[in-house]
C-alpha cells in the first residue's frame, strides 16, 4: 500500500501532467499508460526492489515477486512525471511474466519502444525505469 506522501506526490506528478501541454502531445498508448497506470504500488512481501532518483530528482520504485525464476508480480511507484508513470505502467507489465534473466533484456529502447516512442525530452524517463529494473534485478 502507497504511504500518504508518495501518493500526494503522484497525484500533484499527475496533475501537472494533464494539466500542462505534455498530455495533449503524448501519444494514445502512453496517455493510456499514464491515465490508468497498471500494476501501480509497492508489493508489501516483494522478493526483490530497488528505488533510484534520476538526475533531475524523480524517483522511481519497482518490486518483483518471484517464484520459479519468474516474475509472478511487479509493481511500482513514481513521483516522476506522466511519462514515468506510463513507463513504469508498461514496464511492469513486460515483466510480469518473464525469467528473471529476461528482465534485463527490459531496457529504456524497449520502454520507448512499447510506448511507441517519447519526446526526445522525456526519453530519460523509460531509461530511469530501466535502471531500476537493472538495480531491483541485482538485489536478488
Ligand atoms: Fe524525470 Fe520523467 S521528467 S523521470
Amino acid at each position: 500500500m502507497m504511504d500518504q506522501s508518495k501518493q500526494e506526490n503522484m497525484m500533484n506528478a499527475l496533475d501537472k501532467f494533464l494539466f500542462g501541454e505534455v498530455l495533449r502531445e503524448a501519444n494514445e498508448t502512453a496517455r493510456d499508460h499514464c491515465l490508468n497506470p497498471r500494476n501501480l504500488g509497492a508489493i508489501a512481501d516483494s522478493d526483490a526492489q530497488a528505488i533510484i532518483t534520476g538526475p533531475c530528482g524523480d524517483t522511481m520504485e519497482i518490486y518483483l515477486k518471484i517464484s520459479d525464476d519468474t516474475i509472478q508480480r511487479a509493481g511500482f511507484m513514481t513521483d516522476g512525471c506522466g511519462y514515468t508513470i506510463a513507463c513504469g505502467s508498461i514496464a511492469t507489465e513486460m515483466l510480469i511474466g518473464s525469467k528473471v534473466s529476461d528482465a534485463l533484456k527490459i531496457d529504456q529502447h524497449k520502454i520507448e519502444e512499447r510506448l511507441g516512442g517519447l519526446p526526445e525530452e522525456y526519453r530519460h524517463c523509460a531509461l530511469l525505469t530501466a535502471n531500476t529494473i537493472r538495480k531491483a534485478q541485482n538485489s536478488i
